[in-house]
C-alpha cells in the first residue's frame, strides 16, 4: 500500500524558523500530488520530511500502514528524484541504476532484470554502457528516474526535477513523467514552482503558502474556483487581473459600471474583483459590457495579450483575446465577460466571498 498521509505536520528548524505550519494531506495510493507555491514557501522541507531526510517537530506521517515518524529513510521505501540527478559520474548508466539494488544484497540476476526492465520502459537501452557525461539533460534525467523505478518504491518523490533543463525538454519530460506515473501508478508527490507543471501533471494539487496548504483539488476545480486571491493569482496563465469594487445589495460597481448580480455574495463593501484574461470576450453574446482602452499589445502567435484599461479604472487589466490583434486595430473597443466568471474575493482577508 503506498497511500501517504500527513496529519498536522510542523517543521521549526533548530535556528527557530517555521517551515510547516500544520499540513495536512490525504494522498492516495497511486495517486499524482502536486506541491506547487512560491520559492521558500515549505515544499522542499514537507517532501523531505516525507522521505525522512528531515525530522517533524510535531504531526504524524503514515506511509502505507504504517506509521513511520521514527523509520529511518532507507527503511521507508520510497524514492526521491531531485533536481541535480545525482548521478555517479564515473559509473555507467547500468551500473548507475543498479547500485542501490547492489548495496541491498539483490542477486545479480534479479538487479540485471530489473535495469533492463527500467531501461526498456525509459528507453535507454542503447544507452547503458555510457557514462552520465555522455548523455543528454533529458536522458539523465531518466538515469535517475531509472534508479528510482529499480526499486519498486512505495512512492516517488521529485523535488523540481526538470527546473536544470531547457523549456523544450521540460514540456518533453513532463509528459514522460506523466506517462510513466500513470503507467505504473506508483504514488507519487512532486514539488514545483512552476504552475503549468502542476496543473499539466497534477491528478490533484496542493497549493503551499507560508508553510501551510491554502487550497488542495483537481487543477480545474483550482482554477475554477480558487478560494483566496493568493490562489487566484498563483494558478492560471496568464495571472488574474484583479480590479478594486464594490457591492451595494445586489449590485457590483467598478470604474464607471454597475451591474446587477444574480448571485449576490453576503458580503458589502469594498471588493477585489478578480477575472481572468480569458475571460474577457468580443463577442456580445457574453451580457456584461465594459469599455476598454488599449496601452500595449503582446502578440502570442495564436492569441494576443491586450494591456489596458476599464473605462473609469486605474488598474491595468490584461485580456486574451483569441486571435491576433491587429497592431493598427482600435485602441479602443468593447469586452464582454460574465458573471459566473468572476471571482469576488474580500479585500480585507483575501478569501472569496461567492
Ligand atoms: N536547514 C534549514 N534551516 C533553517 N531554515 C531552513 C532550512 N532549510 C530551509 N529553511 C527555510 O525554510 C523555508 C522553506 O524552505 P524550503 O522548504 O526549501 O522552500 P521551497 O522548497 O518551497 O522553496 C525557507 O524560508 C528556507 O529558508
Ligand atoms: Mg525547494
Amino acid at each position: 500500500m503506498g497511500a501517504i498521509k500527513l496529519e498536522n505536520i510542523e517543521k521549526i528548524y533548530p535556528n527557530g524558523h517555521h517551515a510547516i505550519k500544520g499540513i495536512s494531506l490525504d494522498i492516495k495510493e497511486g495517486e499524482f500530488l502536486v506541491l506547487v507555491g512560491p520559492s521558500g514557501c515549505g515544499k522542499s522541507t514537507l517532501l523531505r520530511t516525507i522521505a525522512g531526510l528531515e525530522g517533524i517537530t510535531s504531526g504524524d506521517i503514515h506511509i502505507g500502514e504504517n506509521k513511520v515518524n521514527d523509520v529511518s529513510p532507507a527503511k521507508r521505501n520510497i524514492a526521491m528524484v531531485f533536481q541535480n540527478y545525482a548521478l555517479y559520474p564515473h559509473m555507467s548508466v547500468y551500473k548507475n541504476m543498479a547500485y542501490g539494488l547492489k548495496n541491498r544484497g539483490v542477486g545479480k540476476d534479479i538487479i540485471d532484470e530489473k535495469v533492463k526492465d527500467a531501461a526498456k520502459l525509459l528507453r535507454l537501452g542503447d544507452y547503458l554502457n555510457r557514462k552520465p557525461s555522455q548523455l543528454s539533460g533529458g536522458q539523465r534525467q531518466r538515469v535517475a528516474m531509472g534508479r528510482a523505478i529499480v526499486r519498486d518504491p512505495k512512492a516517488f518523490l521529485f523535488d523540481e526535477p526538470l527546473s536544470n533543463l531547457d523549456a523544450k525538454l521540460r514540456v518533453q519530460m513532463r509528459n514522460e513523467i506523466k506517462t510513466l506515473q500513470r503507467t505504473l501508478k506508483t504514488t507519487s508527490v512532486y514539488v514545483t514552482h512552476d504552475q503549468t507543471e502542476a496543473m499539466t501533471l497534477a491528478d490533484r494539487l496542493a497549493v503551499v503558502n507560508g508553510g501551510i496548504v491554502e487550497q488542495i483539488g483537481t487543477p480545474i476545480e483550482i482554477y475554477d474556483r480558487p478560494e483566496s486571491v493568493f490562489v487566484a493569482s498563483f494558478i492560471g496563465s496568464s495571472s488574474m487581473n484583479f480590479i478594486d469594487g464594490k457591492i451595494e445589495n445586489n449590485t457590483l460597481c467598478f470604474g464607471d459600471y454597475q451591474f446587477n448580480l444574480n448571485n449576490s455574495p453576503e458580503h458589502q463593501g469594498k471588493v477585489s474583483i478578480g477575472i481572468r484574461p480569458e475571460h474577457f470576450y468580443r463577442s456580445s453574446e457574453y451580457t456584461h459590457r465594459v469599455d476598454f482602452s488599449i496601452n500595449m499589445l503582446e502578440p502570442l502567435g495564436a492569441d494576443t495579450l491586450v494591456h489596458g484599461k476599464v473605462s473609469g479604472s486605474d488598474t491595468t487589466v490584461i485580456a486574451r483575446l483569441n486571435r491576433a490583434y491587429p497592431s493598427d486595430g482600435p485602441m479602443s473597443l468593447p469586452l464582454y465577460f460574465q458573471e459566473s466568471e468572476l471571482h469576488l474575493f474580500d479585500p480585507e482577508t483575501g478569501k472569496r466571498v461567492s
